[in-house]
């Protein structure tokens, strides 16, 4: 099974940068990168993979908690890493919206060529409208204009590869995240790895039905796409133990830095709402981003508990946003990455540790190894390069 490592700031609990003694010296030096590369090395995962963020959170004027760190630019950081490793591959994350066709191909081809065909683009449109400023922009452009802008990128890009020396695995990995009917129909064309939010196993069989046959009705080979859903696991030697940990991660809150991003997220001031009090539906509902319909105040319904409570909401949330969680044993992790596979569920994994310093190493030296006994996960690298540790076809042309 294809397995990556999902980097965002110290993991993906919006708190987890409080189990930092050094949380900016973390995410602004090089070590704490290479060790998390290195050990995703060490277990054999196909590739370490980094989001882009265009701006940084911030409400009526202030910055709130780690996720308004500067993240590096992943196409800065993959060369330096890729200097540190020999195996793994990188994929690195730049939008279609807010960059130039010609420079981000020159980029990526430098960087495949260098790193000896490691590398791979998840190429994203960018659904955040705070970034539009940063780029002398009023608006973020509607998603069917975003996505008609990323198809043209995307060819674009693809004729410059062929007009230059092919890189040591032909050209760099496509990878896509967009699960909107635009963005399903984008994979289709030109995805090569998916990743995906899967809520159950259900849902993940009947997405990758459908993806494959998307892919299938654009006149390419589905096996020639990846489909990686998130899975954040919390271990623990015995249930229980996983169960404490979960609840030491959701310690790591702060509750004011989490109004202020879901704050962030809508365009309103969640500061005065009690925590105990269901959700705010009639204000969220004539929020902002709501009115504008970027997003949608029915997703935060539960459809079986209602409205939650703020409080319960927001602990919701810290865990890993929308993806699927997970919390139990070794042993039991495997068990159900090894069924969802078999299960045609996914292709592999993208895991989101809520913690990374602690969640990487701790799948490396206990999850793996069932794994490989399995074989399900590769002992020793015997590819060279991502689309070899993938296994997908050698890239010829645009699809
Ligand atoms: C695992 C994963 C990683 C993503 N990383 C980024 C990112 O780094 N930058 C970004 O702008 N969007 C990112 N997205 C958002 C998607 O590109 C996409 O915009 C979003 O899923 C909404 O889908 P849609 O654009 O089809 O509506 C990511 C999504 C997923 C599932």
């Amino acid at each position: 099974m294809a397995l990556g490592l999902f980097v965002l700031g110290h993991g993906h609990n919006v708190g987890a940068w409080r189990s930092s003694p050094s949380p900016a010296a973390d995410l602004l030096g090089l070590d704490y990168y290479r060790t998390l590369a290195q050990e995703a090395e060490r277990g054999g995962l196909d590739m370490v993979f980094f989001a882009e963020i265009l701006y940084s959170y911030e409400l009526a004027g202030r910055h709130q908690g780690a996720m308004a760190f500067p993240t590096l630019d992943p196409m800065v950081l993959i060369p330096a890493l890729s200097r540190l490793t020999e195996h793994i591959g990188f994929v690195g994350t730049y939008s279609t919206t807010y960059t130039d066709p010609r420079a981000t191909a020159l980029k990526l081809a430098t960087i495949d060529r260098l790193n000896g065909g490691r590398t791979g683009w998840n190429i994203v449109t960018t659904g955040a409208d705070q970034s539009a400023a940063n780029f002398s922009r009023r608006d973020l452009p509607e998603r069917e204009a975003r996505y008609a802008r990323a198809a043209e990128f995307v060819a674009e890009v693809g004729s410059l590869w062929d007009r230059w020396p092919a890189t040591p695995q032909g050209r760099p990995v496509r990878v896509q995240a967009g699960m909107s009917p635009f963005g399903k129909a984008f994979a289709a064309d030109v995805a090569e790895v998916m990743f995906t939010v899967a809520r159950d196993r259900d849902t993940a069989i009947a997405f990758r039905r459908e993806l494959r046959d998307l892919v299938r009705g654009a006149g390419r080979d589905p096996d020639g796409v990846r489909v990686m859903p998130g899975i954040a696991p919390i271990l623990g030697g015995t249930e229980a133990e996983a169960r404490e940990k979960e609840a030491r991660y959701l310690e790591l809150l702060h509750p004011a830095i989490q109004l202020a991003m879901l704050g962030d997220q809508f365009g309103m001031d969640f500061s005065g709402y009690a925590l105990d009090a269901p959700l705010p539906m009639d204000d969220i509902s004539q929020s902002p981003r709501v009115l504008s319909g970027m997003r949608d105040p029915d997703k935060l319904i539960d459809a079986s508990c209602g409205v939650p409570t703020l409080g319960d909401y927001l602990r919701s949330q810290a865990r890993v946003r929308a993806h699927h969680s997970f919390v139990g044993t070794p042993e039991q992790l495997a068990d159900q990455l090894c069924d969802w596979h078999s299960a045609g569920a996914c292709d592999g994994f993208n895991l989101m540790f809520p913690v990374q310093a602690e969640g990487v190493p701790a799948f490396v030296d206990q999850v793996v190894p069932i794994l490989r006994r399995r074989g399900r996960v590769r002992s020793g690298y015997e590819a060279k390069s991502l689309r070899g540790h993938l296994g997908l076809p050698a890239a010829t042309g645009n699809a």
